[in-house]
């Protein structure tokens, strides 16, 4: 009986999962852009702080255990005047021992018109001193519901006297 049971309750989720599966191809979307993180790592408009450490303005990204808080512009252009369409806020945290991999907790927060109010999840391992990085896009709200897909950051330039770094970043979700 117990047996018996047991089979037909799984066999019922099985039933649902395949109909809710369905359901969500039929819906999904393919989203792709583009976009640019302007990132100030010092100076008097700083985008990025160090919650834990040094206190003398100097970041230590290759300090294991760091942690960073950030609201960087997110621009549609590369050009610092281009228009503004979202904010990157969140944390990261130097993960890897050696100070190579950082883990990135972030939301993409639009707020152009076309996506106001929707935010994109990103999360995952960045190898912060490669020229590409590449992490998971988990999720999403408004717009991105049920979002998940990949977005890879490229640093197009920095410059040391400024502590400003451009970052292409290219995002590829799935939404509902
Ligand atoms: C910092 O921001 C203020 C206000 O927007 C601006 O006037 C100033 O030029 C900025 N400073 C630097 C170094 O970018
Ligand atoms: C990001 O997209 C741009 C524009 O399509 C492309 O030129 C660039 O190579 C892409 N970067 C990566 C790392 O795929």
């Amino acid at each position: 009986m117990a047996i018996k049971l047991y089979l037909f309750l799984s066999l019922a989720i099985f039933t649902f999962s395949n109909a809710d599966l369905g359901l969500l191809k039929l819906k999904l979307r393919e989203i792709q852009m583009t976009v640019y993180f302007h990132d100030y790592s010092g100076g008097p408009n700083a985008t990025v702080v160090e919650i834990t450490g040094l206190t003398n303005g100097l970041l230590s990204f290759t300090k294991f255990g760091a942690i960073f808080c950030t609201d960087d512009p997110i621009t549609e252009g590369f050009e610092e005047s281009s228009t503004q369409i979202a904010r990157a806020q969140g944390i990261y945290v130097t993960s890897a021992l050696d100070g190579s991999n950082t883990h990135v907790l972030i939301s993409i927060v639009f707020i152009n018109n076309e996506y106001k109010g929707s935010t994109l999840e990103i999360q995952g391992t960045s190898a912060q001193f490669e020229q590409v990085r590449e992490v998971a896009v988990v999720g999403g709200t408004g717009n991105f519901r049920l979002a998940r897909g990949y977005a890879t950051f490229e640093t197009l330039s920095y410059d040391r006297a400024s502590h400003y770094a451009l970052i292409q970043c290219n995002i590829t979700v799935l939404h509902y």
